[in-house]
């Protein structure tokens, strides 16, 4: 344990006494009071092996979610590895105003880009009678997205292609949800953090972060019955660019909504009557 910590906090790991549990824990399978408890105790030499193996692999920068296999989102323990983005905790603004704006009624619903399927996932959980639906360009991403719904008993129809056309021509949504790639190509933060190892084609997209934004808003116009919503996540900076775009394809009430970092970071777009 103290090795391990040592070993993270040397490679700068903000975190390194908490990461250090974890990657203990997780090979140990021990939760976090007990490796605080027993963490130093005599491991065997493959136990320390596997150990040292793990936290050189974080220290070289792979994620924690991947190495872990898993990252909670909406309180769902997720699987996640390199297929798929690994789900970050400002997307739960998104799950949030897609609750807000569903119908109470029985509703059909389509996450666009779904990776780990953790939108949609949420989406269900907390509304059992929702028809829910999920698709990526991605089938790598979707065999992450279908294995998580099975372990946690929940139904999506799953489909793969590129955005809307996955499912075309029909059927019509009351609700579709995307957080698609929108990172400029250029943007120095793909050298950093995380972003490093995660699937590039879960992140970029040309025309300055704006052209999966661009196309999704105006695929959605046709597929919304009247008085649906669209729902996009995106960058932190790019709000005002995003309801030009919807204002442009003809979307009412459109409007943006800060994350709890103070960004605008879920634009939404109601579809006329
Ligand atoms: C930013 S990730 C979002 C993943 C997940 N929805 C989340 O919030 O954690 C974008 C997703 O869009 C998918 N994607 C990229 N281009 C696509 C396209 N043309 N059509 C459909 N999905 C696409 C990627 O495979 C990736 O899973």
């Amino acid at each position: 344990m103290t090795e391990a910590r040592q070993r993270l906090a040397l490679a700068g790991i903000e975190s390194a006494g908490l990461e250090a549990r974890l990657l203990v824990g997780h090979l140990l399978c021990m939760d976090s009071a007990s490796v605080i408890a027993h963490g130093d105790r005599a491991l065997s030499v493959e136990q320390a092996a596997a150990i040292r193996n793990l936290v050189a692999q974080r220290a070289a920068g792979r994620p924690i979610a991947y190495l872990l296999g898993q990252r909670e989102f909406w309180s769902l323990p997720l699987r996640v590895d390199e297929r798929c983005l690994i789900p970050r905790p400002e997307t739960e603004l998104l799950v949030e105003r897609a609750l807000e704006r569903l119908p109470a009624q029985r509703a059909r619903a389509i996450d666009l880009g779904t990776g780990s399927g953790a939108i949609i996932l949420a989406l269900v959980t907390e509304r059992p009678q929702l028809e829910a639906w999920g698709s990526d360009a991605s089938a790598d991403a979707l065999a992450v997205a279908a294995d998580n719904a099975r372990r946690l008993d929940l139904s999506v129809h799953w489909f793969r292609g590129r955005w809307l056309e996955a499912v075309a021509p029909r059927p019509l949504f009351d609700i579709i949800v995307s957080n698609p790639p929108y990172v400029d190509p250029s943007d120095p933060h793909l050298q950093h953090g995380d972003l490093r190892f995660e699937p590039r084609t879960a992140l970029v997209a040309g025309d300055g972060g704006l052209a999966d934004l661009a196309t999704i808003a105006g695929q959605a116009r046709a597929r919304l019955y009247p008085g649906g919503w669209l729902l996009l996540e995106h960058g932190y900076d790019q709000g005002c660019a995003v309801r030009t775009l919807l204002t442009q394809h003809g979307y009412l009430k459109v409007a943006s909504h800060r994350d709890p970092a103070g960004h605008e970071r879920v634009t939404e777009g109601n579809c006329p009557g």
